[in-house]
């Protein structure tokens, strides 16, 4: 029973219900006017701390496409919180007038923290360099709709694997999956940080390599997952500076990648995928976008307990 659940994290729904998640959100994508009245009556609030293009946008689609109404702030300093406004009372009032929320913070755990103190379903939608699981979901329903299921299928993850929130949170799901492996390409300073190998790949026996070269590997890959360098996370300048550059897929590394290698990446991209890649059919960006918002629809359907 997903109705007034949280979801914050990876863990925090089983594979049952992201089963049911995601089986709802392929019957939107095959009929979506057949929802166009679903959350009549009904209203979401974003809470955006941090900036947002595709995550703000395709919530706030996701419910008008329901039939449902939006209340929110984009930018915190047009709220009270430039007052001062604690965490804990900003989202107790806003349950005073919404019956869903979503929250994106630069703080890690801030989302949890707020759901403690509200009844109302509450959704991280990026804390931190930690975790994002509506993410997760969009890449999901991707990979569903290219390749029919997640199983045995090696994924590369190439970019900014320390401070990539979107990588933490698709590597915690996809470890709960057979066959998966992963190749995790960056620099040595942007690896994926210590709990994730630790607590999450050794844990579940989850093969992987650690490399520093896309091309030797890209002919085997399912999927790979590209990533901007998360400058917003670095301490100074002169390091992203540095590693910014590191990895650049162009066409011409393209033709290292095998047939029915599909790129993705959760956008906004930088330079790390060169414009010269969008036309190739392998190239699944944006339709990775649009899925976010199938998928978004499907959650607030389930968190609401319409369907
Ligand atoms: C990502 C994020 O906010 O973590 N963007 C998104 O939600 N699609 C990735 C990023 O900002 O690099």
């Amino acid at each position: 029973m997903l109705k007034g659940r949280n979801l914050i994290d990876p863990s925090d729904f089983t594979r049952e219900e992201f089963r049911e998640i995601f089986d709802l959100a392929h019957q939107i994508v095959a009929n979506p006017e057949k929802f166009n009245k679903s959350c009549e009556g009904k209203i979401l609030a974003t809470l955006f701390y941090e900036p947002s293009t595709r995550t703000r946008f395709s919530f706030e689609s996701a419910m008008l496409r329901l039939g449902g109404q939006i209340i929110g702030f984009s930018e915190p300093n047009s709220s009270s919180v430039a007052k001062g406004e604690s965490i804990a009372d900003t989202i107790r009032t806003i349950e005073c007038y919404a019956d869903v929320a979503v929250m994106r913070h630069p703080k890690e755990g801030a989302p949890r923290v707020a759901s403690r103190y509200v009844k109302m379903p509450l959704i991280n939608a990026g804390d931190g360099g930690h975790q994002h699981p509506t993410q997760t979901l969009t890449d999901i329903l991707t990979i569903e709709r290219l390749k029919g299921s997640v199983e045995n299928r090696i994924y590369g993850f190439c970019g900014d694997l320390k401070f990539g929130r979107t990588v933490h949170s698709l590597i915690k799901f996809l470890s709960n999956y057979e066959g998966v492996r992963f190749i995790l390409i960056s620099p040595e300073e942007l690896r994926l940080p210590e709990y994730i190998r630790e607590e999450i790949l050794k844990k579940h026996h989850i093969p992987f390599q650690e490399v520093e070269k896309m091309e030797p590997y890209m002919g085997e890959l399912d999927f790979l997952y590209m990533t901007r360098v998360q400058r917003e996370r670095f301490f100074n300048e002169e390091d992203y500076i540095r590693l910014k550059d590191r990895f650049i897929l162009d066409r011409e590394k393209m033709q290292h990648a095998g047939k029915e290698t599909y790129i993705l990446h959760p956008l906004p991209r930088v330079n790390e995928i060169s414009p010269e890649v969008d036309d190739d059919p392998r190239a699944q960006y944006f339709s990775q976008a649009k899925n976010g918002m199938y998928v978004r629809m499907a959650l607030i359907l389930k968190l609401l307990g319409i369907y």
